[in-house]
């Protein structure tokens, strides 16, 4: 009983010296993250449609400019609620480079609710051209490619200080950034009040867009949340009535013994 007692104390000192543990290094070198409540967290979290729609927007008025999107394609936005003129109108007015044709030469075309989202540069060396050097990652998975990545994704975009601490020499083309690894940043800040101007008629405050487009980006990194959250409920509830009937059937089996 005694060496039962000490290992379960000695059980218990262990758990409690792990969870002091300072928790392991995180993508953004320690830098205070400011949790948010996203909609979708938890067991039976789903996405906010109305947001959905107005992320897409803020990604594709603002950050296509710099950022690919390749996992996507146009028609997978009847997901979050586009219709398929709205589509085509998306798409259309996207150019890309397409063939060869039947002479054997490469054509540009517009493109279509079937082809993946256009990147903003041909080639990743242009892309670093145009951005003094620094490469505009893919966002496809942003938010499954960094630790806390909503989160992560949120501060960062906020993170911008306009004079950085005495004791930091700017390189040229960087901004400060205190969420960024290394605190210099090579994205000039994006978010600024009133940056788009939403459909719905929601105040585009710069913690609304942002939200709203790591909203966008969470479900381009996990399309399938909401059906996969909806099974778990609904597995869930079909354990409870199967538990509530066996019980029921249990009892009944034994109330001749009882
Ligand atoms: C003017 C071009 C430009 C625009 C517009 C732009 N970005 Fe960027 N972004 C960049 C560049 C360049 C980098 C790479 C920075 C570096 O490595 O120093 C970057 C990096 C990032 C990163 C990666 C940070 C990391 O941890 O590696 C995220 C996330 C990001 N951008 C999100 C966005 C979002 C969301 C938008 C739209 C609101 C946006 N960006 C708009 C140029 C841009």
């Amino acid at each position: 009983m005694r060496r039962f007692v000490v290992s379960v104390l000695s059980a218990a000192a262990f758990a409690v010296s792990v969870s002091a543990l300072p928790p392991a290094a995180s993508a953004s070198e320690g830098a205070h993250l400011e949790k948010q409540k996203w909609s979708w967290s938890g067991l039976f979290g789903s996405y906010d449609q109305a947001a959905l729609k107005r992320g897409f927007q803020v990604y594709n008025e603002v950050c296509a400019n710099c950022h690919s999107l390749k996992l996507v394609a146009y028609r997978n936005l009847a997901e979050i609620g586009f219709g398929e003129d709205e589509i085509k109108a998306i798409a259309g007015v996207k150019e890309l480079e397409d063939g060869p044709n039947d002479q054997g030469e490469m054509f540009t075309r517009f493109a279509k609710a079937s082809d993946h989202f256009v990147p903003p540069f041909k080639n990743d060396q242009a892309a670093r051209v145009a951005n003094g050097g620094a490469l505009p990652p893919d966002l496809s998975l942003i938010t499954k490619a960094r630790l806390n990545g909503p989160d992560y994704v949120y501060n960062l975009l906020l993170g911008y200080k306009d004079t950085p601490p005495a004791d930091v020499t700017l390189m040229p083309g960087m901004s400060y950034n205190a969420v960024f690894p290394g605190s210099q940043i090579g994205m000039p800040p994006q978010i600024f009040d009133g940056l788009v101007t939403y459909a719905d008629g929601t105040k585009a405050t710069p913690e609304q867009i942002t939200k709203d487009v790591v909203t966008f980006l969470n479900w381009a990194a996990e399309p399938e949340l909401n059906a996969r959250h909806g099974m778990g409920a609904k597995t869930l509830i079909f354990l409870l009535v199967l538990t509530a009937l066996f019980y029921a059937l249990k009892r009944q089996i034994w109330s001749d013994v009882h």
